[in-house]
This record gives C-alpha cells, sequence and structure tokens, in this order.
C-alpha cells in the first residue's frame, strides 16, 4: 500500500506556530513520526507540504495519475473554503482521508467549524495532534 500525506499552508511551521494549539513536535518530527510508523505497518508513506492551493491539487492529480492507494490530507485552512480543492478530491478515482491535528469545530473561531471537503472525504481524524495522522493510516490499513 503506498500512501501520500499532503499537509497544507502553515504547517511547515509546527512547533512554532501556536504551540498551545498544535503542540510543540515540530514538522520534521511529524513527517518522521509518520514514516516510521507507515514501516511498521508494512506501507509506503510519502509525504508532501505546500502552501499554495494549486499546488495541493496537483498533488491529488499526481496520486490519481501514479496510482497511489490513498491520500491523506490535511488542507489546513483551505479545508473552511477551498472548492477548487473539494473539486480535486471529487474528481480523482483515490480515497481521500481528511486529518487535523486540532478539532477545528471545537474552536472559537466560527469559520472554522465548516470543512467543505469532510462529504467528499471517507473519513476525517481531528484533534489528536500526530495521532490524527496515525489513525488515518490505521484505518486505511486495517479498513
Ligand atoms: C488545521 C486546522 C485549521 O483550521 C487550521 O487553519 C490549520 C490547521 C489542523 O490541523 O488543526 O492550519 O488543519
Amino acid at each position: 500500500m503506498h500512501i501520500l500525506v499532503i499537509n497544507g499552508p502553515n504547517l511547515n511551521l509546527l512547533g512554532e506556530r501556536e504551540p498551545e494549539i498544535y503542540g510543540t513536535d515540530t514538522y520534521k518530527r511529524l513527517e518522521k513520526t509518520l514514516l516510521a510508523y507507515g514501516e511498521q505497518k508494512g506501507v509506503m508513506i510519502e509525504i508532501k507540504q505546500t502552501n499554495l492551493e494549486g499546488i495541493i491539487i496537483d498533488l491529488l492529480h499526481y496520486a490519481h495519475f501514479k496510482h497511489h492507494d490513498a491520500v491523506i490530507l490535511n488542507p489546513a485552512a483551505y479545508t473552511h473554503y477551498a472548492y477548487a480543492i473539494r473539486d480535486a478530491i471529487k474528481a480523482i478515482n483515490v480515497p481521500v482521508v481528511e486529518v487535523h491535528l486540532s478539532d477545528p469545530k471545537k474552536r472559537p473561531e466560527p469559520w472554522r467549524h465548516r470543512s467543505v471537503v469532510e462529504d467528499v472525504c471517507v473519513k476525517t481524524f481531528k484533534g489528536k495532534g500526530i495521532r490524527s495522522y496515525k489513525e488515518a493510516i490505521d484505518y486505511l490499513v486495517e479498513g
């Protein structure tokens, strides 16, 4: 099984960015943890991060054309308004799992309470920091 993990805007600043919300683990740590977890579970994990919406769309198309088995996507703030990402998820024939470090629906800003990708993803894992990604891997491996 080959899984593409796509992380959206500002996630490269993990560890420095609002640590009271996102924790103190750095982006490097997130990558290392997921690569090790993939090895442990016998799945190939490829991880990309971008701050640009169009690149997220290109990466979703890349997963489609390269026949990845699944995508784990944290669209970050794009979650809440990026219809082009929603359309790309619908357009490809690869299942996409939505993940978030925090639980956006429990945060004070009302604009975070809506996900425009949730209903086109096969599942959402949120609110558990790096564990949200591990749960997404478990879900894809174990079904
Ligand atoms: C996030 C939640 C989003 O609301 C926010 O804009 C992010 C990160 C999360 O992982 O908790 O950048 O996707």
